[in-house]
């Protein structure tokens, strides 16, 4: 997709569609019997009066999403206008830009219209947001919304958009660069969900790996991708346990960013659940949706597609991202439970469900990030059904063991927009990870399943300050949304992009 940015006002940009916002301005919230104020954000008198009679017929509300579509608009040079509700005034922000052109895109594209301008709010409330910001958030959720997921269907409508022209006030070099920023992470999120949507028989941990090298090629990152050899020399047991099972050899993905000018006391690690399928291994999982388990290598998938975004992007900070990936199998070569493996670090791990095999998989990945000095760590993982149960498909779970680094990632994650809650760590939960025979379980069966897996991952991340997130809820999208299309969601991305950016010298 292409990208402009225009200077003119709005009721002079020569375009198939032009999409202004309509805003609901009544301050409380609306009873049966209230009216809304439903308001055209645009300082362009032409365009006000365009959409002024079915705004005065009643008919458009500014309820968010809400399309009303015109076809020649009177004194517009666009041929159709589409007035595109965008909720309350009172609490539009960025994250609703970034819908909004996602929405539209989507819209749009469905009525093979290939190119269409996005107006930005221009007057009062709007003004709240950062031209900027504004700019970026369109480009990105415009991106977003312009990726389908259909891959494999003999008859498939390649429906794209294909211009975006996004008409603003601004400093234009600064607002080219928003532009820039907002393809660049809106690309790298449709990055990620490609590789996610990929089924495993087209995306084994050897055709992940290559795409990891593929993309590092081309933007410049250092990519070595290991096999079983390294697993073993690096006596990796917990990984080498749920790649044993398997006849797809595994591979361990470490992608490297070393800026100059980069800050010497801050290194970032980057860690991904990279199973390219979860059957569960021996502990078999139903065969009721077990088809979505293809879905287990988001983590990893999300890590590949953050590095690909900071490579563009150029924040000072030095950052490794490290994707354990394999799949897990039944086999006569698979683990059992009652199986005890020796993780990297050293700790013994008694195997109770050859199900709980993300965290086997992480435990090493994140002492390899530690060996290789990483000071700050962030792993994210579909790693648990439970936090499904304690968050639904809204919110991703965030643990930290470290406030500190947990607000700097809060703050990353509310710049982002992005759906996640924090879930605790408190020591009393180690209690149900104790072993009879060995160090730890790997499994600490139903009641706080998200907290004891999470408490497993922190035995293996140690001292270094840590955050982990499940996003097993919120990686795979069984409904399409008004911005998004179903399947993988790219959720997370923004917020580690924001984040790792936040560390920049
Ligand atoms: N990959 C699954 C978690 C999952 C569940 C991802 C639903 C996406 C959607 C993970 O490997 C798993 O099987 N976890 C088990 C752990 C249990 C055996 C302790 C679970 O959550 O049931
Ligand atoms: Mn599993
Ligand atoms: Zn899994």
């Amino acid at each position: 997709m292409n990208t402009n940015l225009s200077f003119s006002a709005p009721s002079q940009v020569e375009t198939d569609c032009l999409v202004a916002v309509v805003l609901d301005r009544s301050e409380k919230d609306l009873g049966e019997k209230d009216k809304p104020a439903p308001s055209l954000e645009s300082s362009d008198a032409a365009v006000r009066d365009a959409a002024k009679d079915v705004i005065a017929s009643g008919e458009v509300t500014g309820k968010m999403f809400e399309t009303t579509l015109l076809h020649r608009p009177a004194g517009l040079k666009a041929k159709r206008l589409l007035l595109l509700g965008g909720g309350k005034a009172k609490t539009f922000s960025a994250a609703e830009l970034h819908k909004l052109a996602g929405a539209a895109v989507r819209t749009l594209k469905s009525k093979s219209i290939r190119s269409f301008a996005f107006a930005l709010p221009g007057n009062g409330v709007a003004a709240a947001i950062d031209v900027n910001d504004g700019v970026r958030a369109i480009v990105e959720g415009a991106f977003v919304g312009n990726f389908d997921p259909e891959y494999y269907k003999s008859d498939r409508k390649d429906q794209k958009m294909d211009v975006i022209t996004i008409v603003a006030k601004g400093d234009q070099k600064s607002l080219e660069t928003a532009m820039q920023a907002g393809r660049i992470v809106g690309e790298s999120q449709n990055f990620t969900r490609d590789l996610v949507n990929e089924p495993s028989n087209h995306m084994t941990p050897t055709m992940l790996g290559e795409r990891a090298k593929k993309m590092a090629a081309e933007v410049g990152l250092q990519c070595e991708v290991h096999g079983a050899d390294k697993l073993k020399e690096l006596k990796m047991g917990a990984f080498w346990g749920v790649a044993q099972g398997s006849d797809e050899p595994p591979t361990l993905i470490v992608l490297r960013y070393e800026p100059e000018g980069a800050a010497k006391d801050v290194h970032l690690g980057l860690v991904g659940k990279g199973i390219t399928f979860d059957t569960g291994g021996i502990s078999i999982k139903p065969a009721d949706g077990m088809e979505k388990m293809k879905y287990d290598m988001a983590g990893g998938a999300t890590m590949i597609g953050v590095m690909r975004a900071i490579a563009l992007l150029k924040p000072k900070v030095k950052v490794t991202a490290i994707i354990c990936a394999t799949e897990n199998m039944p086999s006569g070569k698979a683990q059992k439970p009652g199986d005890v493996q020796i993780a990297m670090s050293g700790k013994s791990i008694e195997i109770i469900n050859t199900d709980a095999e993300g965290r086997l998989v992480l435990a090493d990945g994140l002492c390899y990030a530690r060996q290789l000095g990483c000071t700050h760590l962030v792993d994210a993982a579909t790693l648990t059904g439970a936090v499904v149960v304690a968050l639904g498909y809204v919110n991703a779970g965030i643990f930290a063991s470290d406030d500190q680094m947990y607000d700097r990632f809060a703050n990353a994650n509310k710049r982002a927009g992005e759906k996640m809650w924090r879930l605790p760590l408190d020591d009393e939960y180690k209690e149900i990870i104790k072993s009879n025979i060995a160090d730890i379980v790997n499994s600490g069966g139903r009641w706080g399943g998200a907290i004891s897996a999470a408490m497993f991952l922190k035995e293996f991340a140690e001292d270094t300050p840590w955050i982990h997130l499940d996003i097993a809820g919120t990686a795979w999208m069984e409904e399409s949304k008004p911005w998004i299309a179903k399947g993988p969601s790219g959720i997370a991305l923004r917020s580690l992009v924001e984040f790792v950016k936040g560390w920049s010298a």
